[in-house]
């Protein structure tokens, strides 16, 4: 349980908030590259941590992510011409460049040095993975480049996508790295028993601090001196990586792979989940089928979302589409789509829960150990030092696991090389 005060301080994320500040101090993705993959092409609307942004790639094929609105007389950027590396404001054809400069402003006399003093604000924007990432921090704070495992996978080895969630970032935050839920919502075969997640309910959780967050794992006992163990990476602020090296029943995987969200905040109320899935080694890369496969198995199917919108068809508004007979005869919750499932349960809770009304258990660790981290890290920012994760190499070599394991050694020294980055 927190107080309505700290509950307030972790979920405010907008312009001038302390947990605003903290997300203003990490690269964080602001679209996918294939929003915006023609140069020259139409910009497209970003709305970040409560502030309204226009992406858009230029002639020569840099990203800039400026202001929503023209400093003239606040029009709209986004019906802006994109021409000749730049944005042009469509109301009096003022035009900015990706650093934000006003590179011609024809509405003025031709000798006016008003240009000069004139510009739209801009923030620094790097590609990787797939995504265009943003750093809305000061730039005396400009961290290093994002450099997680994944990112350096061929794109023939990874893929993104991303899912709009009507709830705050740390209730689906908190969502994704509590590993006790799949036990129960992700349940999708009530008949099944022999299903690893059903064997055991009620895993033990280990949680590590590290220079960029934590590692935990879920230990569930399997009887007879076996463990099924798996262990996450938690990234500050809100990325989290899970493996899927073993199917179901225990069995290995054809293509194992290392999986991720990124729960990056919108605003109060919205989070934008960026999903992705890199293949855990060279030998396998990640065909379109297998793709298609597992975001049709996370209720992200092309044919799942609101046709132009990253929002799902089953949502909030028609409980997701829940049907009853199902969910007697056939699966936990009644509800298709594992993701799906965790976004009935996250946006069921209202935008931004009331954390004074809850009662956490002995499976809660890892959530109160995230609650901590950002507690920290806010002192850390009000006090002038760089908060946990922005100037750590440590991130480049890890990665997470899954193994059932025998006898009695610790699963951080029987996973030891399992758990290190081989991208
Ligand atoms: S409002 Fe944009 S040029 Fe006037
Ligand atoms: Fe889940």
């Amino acid at each position: 349980m927190l107080s309505r005060e700290m509950n307030e301080l972790l979920t405010r994320v907008g312009p001038g908030t302390r947990m605003g500040d903290l997300f203003r101090r990490y690269w964080l993705p602001a679209v996918l590259s294939e929003e915006i993959s023609e140069p020259d092409g139409p910009p497209v609307r970003v709305r970040l941590l409560g502030e309204d942004l226009v992406a858009f790639r230029d002639s020569a094929g840099q990203v800039g992510l400026l202001d929503a609105h023209c400093p003239h007389r606040r029009a709209p950027m986004f019906f802006a011409r994109n021409e000749e590396c730049g944005l042009r404001c469509v109301y009096h054809g003022w035009k900015f460049d990706v650093g934000g400069n006003c590179v011609d402003l024809p509405s003025e006399p031709p000798d006016s040095v008003f240009r000069a003093k004139v510009n739209i604000a801009a923030y620094p924007t790097w590609e990787g993975g797939g995504v265009v990432w943003a750093f809305l921090g000061p730039r005396a704070e400009l961290p290093p480049l994002p450099a997680y495992e994944w990112l350096r996978a061929p794109d023939s080895h990874r893929r993104v996508s991303k899912t709009l969630e009507n709830a705050n970032y740390l209730q689906a935050l908190e969502g994704g790295i509590d590993t006790t839920h799949s036990s129960f919502v992700h349940n999708n075969d009530l008949g099944d028993s022999g299903r690893l997640k059903s064997r055991n309910t009620h895993p033990r959780l280990d949680v590590e601090p590290t220079r960029y967050g934590f590692r935990y794992a879920g230990i569930r006992s399997l009887g007879q001196d076996r463990t099924y163990v798996r262990a996450y990476q938690f990234f500050m602020p809100a990325m989290q990586m899970r493996a899927a090296f073993l199917d179901g029943s225990g069995e290995p995987r054809e293509t194992p792979t290392l999986r991720g969200h990124i729960w990056v905040p919108i605003d109060d109320q919205w989070t934008m989940v960026y999903n992705w899935v890199c293949s855990a080694t060279a030998d396998t890369p990640i065909s379109d089928k297998m793709w298609e496969r597992h975001e049709k198995a996370a209720g992200r199917g092309e044919d799942d979302f609101i046709p132009g919108t990253y929002r799902l068809k089953r949502n909030l508004s028609n409980d997701f589409l829940i049907d009853r007979e199902m969910q007697r005869a056939r699966t936990y919750t009644g509800i298709v789509g594992l993701n799906t499932q965790d976004f009935a349960v996250q946006e069921g809770m209202g935008p931004v829960c009331d954390r004074s009304q809850e009662h956490l258990g002995t499976s809660d660790k890892a959530i109160i150990a995230a609650r901590r981290m950002l507690r920290e890290a806010l002192d850390d920012v009000a006090d002038g030092r760089r908060p946990l994760g922005t100037d750590t190499e440590e991130l480049r070599l890890v990665r997470p696991a899954e193994a059932i394991l025998e006898g009695s050694l610790p699963w951080q020294e029987a996973m030891k090389d399992l758990l290190m980055a081989q991208w």
